[in-house]
């Protein structure tokens, strides 16, 4: 279940890899607008990355198209049934190889940048998204391969999750972020948090930039600049720095 990778930021060297994410749900809708605005939508453009919805509904064999049942043993909650979601999980394996067919759960192992790094290498990925209490056990057994959540607290569905996820890998594609060098200094990329940044005004209400950042000595602000994300680490995220 662990995405085995312990490097930090993977340095793409090829800029014609095309992700291809295929997101499964009972509301395709809802994870629209994220992929048509900004940086995600330029990625899709410039043909980087291509995200395919598919409505679980769509492979329900039953009249109403109905997807979820009781639970057995009972309880509260609806559950997500194995035929749907086995049906179309595998109408997608038969016509491609993926690297990686996820679940987003609460109980999958929590997103972090070294996972997002990880994922940024596949091709192919296939993102599930639960919905009412979850799905059949049956459809873990069978196809997924890692689970992941996005926090220790509970969604209403893995919907939003998945446009987490997404976004957290997509902007980690070779030529999705205008300047290739800004994924290298992002926060958690070396398990420091980023330090204090600073534009024109000089100074507001009083508040002036540090003159360090304005001495053009490109050695001293690097310097200073580290020293900051260490502070800034140590004092809000001491786990990072063990
Ligand atoms: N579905 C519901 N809650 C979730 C979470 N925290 N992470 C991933 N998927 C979820």
């Amino acid at each position: 279940m662990i995405i085995d990778c312990n490097s930090s930021l993977i340095i793409h060297h090829s800029s014609f890899i095309i992700m291809r994410i295929d997101i499964i749900s009972v509301l395709p809708e809802l994870m629209e607008s994220p992929f048509q605005t900004s940086i995600l939508k330029r990625a899709m453009e410039k043909g980087l990355a291509e995200v395919h919805f598919h409505n679980v509904r769509d492979w329900s064999t039953n009249k109403h198209r109905k997807v979820d049942d009781e639970p057995y043993g009972g309880g509260a909650g609806m559950i997500m049934t194995v035929e749907p979601l086995d049906n179309c999980i595998s109408d997608l394996k038969s016509q491609r190889d993926y690297d990686e067919i996820i679940y987003l759960t609460p109980e999958g192992e929590t997103l972090n940048q070294r996972i997002a790094n990880t994922l940024s290498i596949k091709k192919n990925l296939i993102f599930l998204c639960g919905h009412y209490k979850g799905v059949d056990q049956r459809v873990r057994d069978l196809h997924i391969t890692n689970e992941i959540s996005i926090g220790d607290y509970v969604l209403t569905g893995g919907e939003l999750a998945a446009c987490v996820l997404a976004d957290s890998v997509i902007r980690l594609l070779p030529g999705v972020l205008n300047d290739e060098q800004s994924a290298l200094t992002d926060s958690f990329q070396d398990n420091l948090l980023s330090p204090p940044i600073y534009t024109r005004p000089e100074t507001y209400k009083g508040l002036s930039v540090p003159k360090i950042l304005l001495s053009g000595n490109t050695s001293a602000i690097e310097d200073w600049l580290h020293d900051e994300a260490v502070r800034v680490t140590k004092e809000r995220r001491p786990d990072l720095l063990e």
